[in-house]
């Protein structure tokens, strides 16, 4: 009789799980967690009040490789709200909807290297700079397609379902309070719209973009969203495509060049791998074809990274050879990290 497929992936995944507590790569996570455990730099955001409520030990890691294999350590099932990281995201759903000219005729790919809430448009053609900023984010929120305002969120939820694996919802209270203190969000979409760059109506962009913020994720989702982005858009874990192949390309772009804010220079100098920070704490990085990291700890830099996440991504590029333009990267000392299972 044929395995059942229900009892076939729980045996696929105990397989995983004890691949993964057996590796050096599992050993090497638990290390840099912690060495980075006890650093206190930085603060928690508080200019959202919700947000003020998180707990400064928080710390969690999460890698992801392409072939499914999960290595996880710390508080990687604690949930937080997603913020700015789940700006590309988005982005690649609004270039599923209008195709890559036209959303780049309403949203530049120009670092601005400016703060993320910065009230600025680029001055010749008026678009915000890029989707990984405030201004360019609303408008990215403004151009997803929808009949009404909660069809709209709906699609925002199968997509971050598609990219998680699981029901993904919204942290009501983080919502009302990112909607309550929203007037630099609302002053930027204003000055859009007076200049005719905001497709959509301006309260709906911006509900939708606070929503977009409020959604509660885990370091374990952070892993393999970013896993998924390094898979072509395929989920390697449960083989759902989560967006067009096509686009992967301008999520990585984007987010390598302007992921980071106005740290993104130097984190593509010295990290060299597309990423993304949110100010719940959460960062997600992407090593193409090989692997997505999360990472989660709420103490930020004064940029609005994770002062962790930031160590941790640093110290897993260097030792895994991790950086888009290393090429002389020796893959063997990340291949043996994955237990033995790869040649
Ligand atoms: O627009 C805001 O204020 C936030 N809800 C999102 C900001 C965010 O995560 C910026 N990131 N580092």
């Amino acid at each position: 009789m044929p395995e059942e497929p229900q009892k076939k992936n729980h045996l696929q995944e105990l397989v995983n799980d004890l691949t993964a507590i057996a590796s050096p790569l599992q050993a090497y996570l638990e290390q840099l967690h912690s060495t980075y455990q006890p650093l206190r730099d930085g603060a928690v955001a508080s200019y959202i009040p919700e947000l003020a409520r998180a707990d400064p030990n928080w710390f969690a890691i999460c890698i992801v490789t392409v072939d499914g294999q999960v290595y996880k350590v710390g508080d990687y099932e604690q949930e937080f709200t997603i913020q700015s990281a789940s700006k590309p995201f988005v982005y690649g759903l609004a270039l599923e909807d209008h195709g890559r000219d036209f959303v780049v005729s309403k949203v530049g790919v120009e670092p601005t290297g400016e703060a993320f809430n910065a009230i600025v448009l680029d001055e010749h053609s008026n678009r915000p700079y890029n989707p990984m900023v405030n201004a360019g984010a609303i408008a990215t929120a403004g151009l997803i397609k929808g009949s009404n305002p909660a069809e709209r969120m709906n699609r925002l939820l199968e997509m971050f379902c598609c990219y998680t694996g699981r029901d993904i919802r919204l942290d009501v209270s983080v919502f009302v309070s990112e909607r309550t203190t929203g007037d630099r969000n609302r002053a930027i979409a204003y000055l859009m719209r007076n200049f005719g760059m905001l497709a959509g109506e301006l309260d709906e962009s911006l509900e939708l973009y606070f929503q977009q913020c409020s959604l509660l994720v885990n370091c374990h989702d952070l892993g393999v969203m970013a896993a998924t982005l390094a898979n072509d858009g395929v989920n390697p874990i449960t083989g759902t495509r989560a967006v067009h192949a096509d686009y992967v390309q301008d999520m990585l772009s984007v987010m390598y060049t302007c992921g980071m804010y106005d740290f993104s220079g130097e984190w593509a100098y010295r990290v060299g791998m597309p990423a993304k920070s949110g100010v719940g704490g959460g960062i997600i990085a992407v090593a193409p074809n090989r692997l997505g990291i999360g990472v989660f700890s709420p103490l930020l830099d004064r940029r609005g990274n994770s002062v962790r996440g930031v160590q941790v991504c640093t110290d897993l590029s260097q030792e895994f050879g991790l950086h888009a333009f290393n090429t002389h990267a020796d893959d063997s000392r990340f291949r043996a990290a994955l237990s033995g299972r790869l040649p």
